[in-house]
């Protein structure tokens, strides 16, 4: 029995030493002899200096998903967690500091001759409804905006995973679906405004005596000042240009390829930052930095002396308009 096991046990050795190796050489075969099988091959950063890029293979109809890592892609990614965070918070939390210390030093621009307790019409009702679509539309864009930038580092620490992502979810259908909304006020905007925003001569006049802002002059100003005429154009411009890369960014790939999405995606963030600091400004200017200024946008109306102060030449035209031609009489046309 002792003799029949010897000759089996070195027959059964062959056998799977020969097994072995047939399994072992097809597996040998298919490996690159370049490629060392541990960790140091597989990481990101020595593919990429080799590659440049990774491509896989997919058998979807849309062959570039099949492109997992790609040079810009890594800018990108640069841009999209470093740079625009410091440019939004730069632009944004610098201008909330400029309006703080300009409030503390200026203070809010008083009527210098007190109210007058006449009233003459600034913004018909189509105007007032125009201005409060785009900007609601606008303040909750840039809210969820804002979210979608720096969401992930200022809220999760306070809020939490869940409560941040159901946020998030809910931002981003508001984000989408306002901008509709938000692309024909901006329009409306444009088409009702553009005949009193043209620059003029008078325009750089009101600037060189710092448009009644800094100091206490009153140079005179058509219905919009070379400051809002400012507003106008960098609203219709930035929020065109926001509205465009947006409708990049919601329909990817539909009308550019992956450099033009990311262009999109760097106009739409820097320009929509930007739009949200300099529209600090100007509802500061419209609220607690000028008396009397709100009730253009909230009533309509505003008083005369007001609009005598900011809007000089305007109110002539509009006396000239309703008939009344000299300053004594002129204020028969405003509502008592
Ligand atoms: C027609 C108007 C607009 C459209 C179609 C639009 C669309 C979009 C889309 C599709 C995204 C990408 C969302 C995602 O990554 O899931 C986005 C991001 C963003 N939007 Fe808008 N948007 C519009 C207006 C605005 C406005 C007015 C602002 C600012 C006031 C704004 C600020 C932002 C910001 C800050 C981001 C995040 C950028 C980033 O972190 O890369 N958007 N928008």
């Amino acid at each position: 029995m002792v003799k029949i096991l010897g000759p089996v046990r070195f027959i059964a050795t062959a056998l799977t030493l020969v097994l072995a190796l047939m399994i072992a050489a097809p597996a040998n075969a298919q490996q690159p002899t370049s490629v060392n099988p541990t960790a140091q091959a597989v990481k990101e950063e020595q593919l990429l200096q080799q590659l440049q890029r990774l491509d896989g293979r997919v058998t979807i109809p849309d062959q570039r998903a099949g492109t997992l890592i790609q040079p810009a892609g890594q800018d990108w990614r640069t841009f999209h967690q470093v740079t625009l965070h410091w440019i939004g918070g730069i632009a944004i939390v610098g201008m909330f500091l400029l309006l703080v210390i300009f409030y503390a030093v200026r203070g809010t621009v008083k009527m210098s001759r007190g109210r007058s307790g006449r009233t003459i019409t600034r913004f018909t009702p189509f105007e007032r409804f125009v201005h409060w679509l785009t900007a609601s539309t606008f303040i909750i864009l840039a809210l969820s905006g804002l979210n979608i930038t720096f969401g992930k580092t200022l809220l999760i620490p306070l809020i939490g995973p869940e409560a941040f992502a159901a946020l998030s979810q809910w931002g981003k259908y508001f984000h989408n679906y306002l901008s509709f909304p938000f692309a024909l006020g901006l329009i409306f905007i444009f088409l009702i405004w553009i005949r009193d925003n043209i620059p003029g001569r008078i325009d750089w006049e009101w600037l060189r005596r710092g448009g009644g802002i800094v100091g206490d002059d009153h140079p005179p100003a058509p219905r919009f000042n070379a400051g809002q005429k400012g507003i106008f154009w960098i609203v219709v411009l930035g929020g065109t240009a926001v509205a465009i890369s947006g409708y990049y960014l919601m329909f990817p790939f539909y009308a550019a390829g992956i450099s033009g999405m990311q262009l999109a995606a760097i106009i739409h963030g820097v320009v929509g930052v930007l739009l949200i600091a300099v529209m600090l400004a100007h509802i500061y200017i419209g609220t607690l930095g000028m008396e009397g200024a709100f009730e253009a946008m909230s009533t309509g109306e505003v008083d005369l002396h007001w609009a005598e102060e900011h809007h000089s030449l305007w109110v002539e035209e509009e006396m000239e308009r309703t008939g009344v031609a000299h300053r004594d009489t002129r204020h028969a046309a405003a509502r008592s």
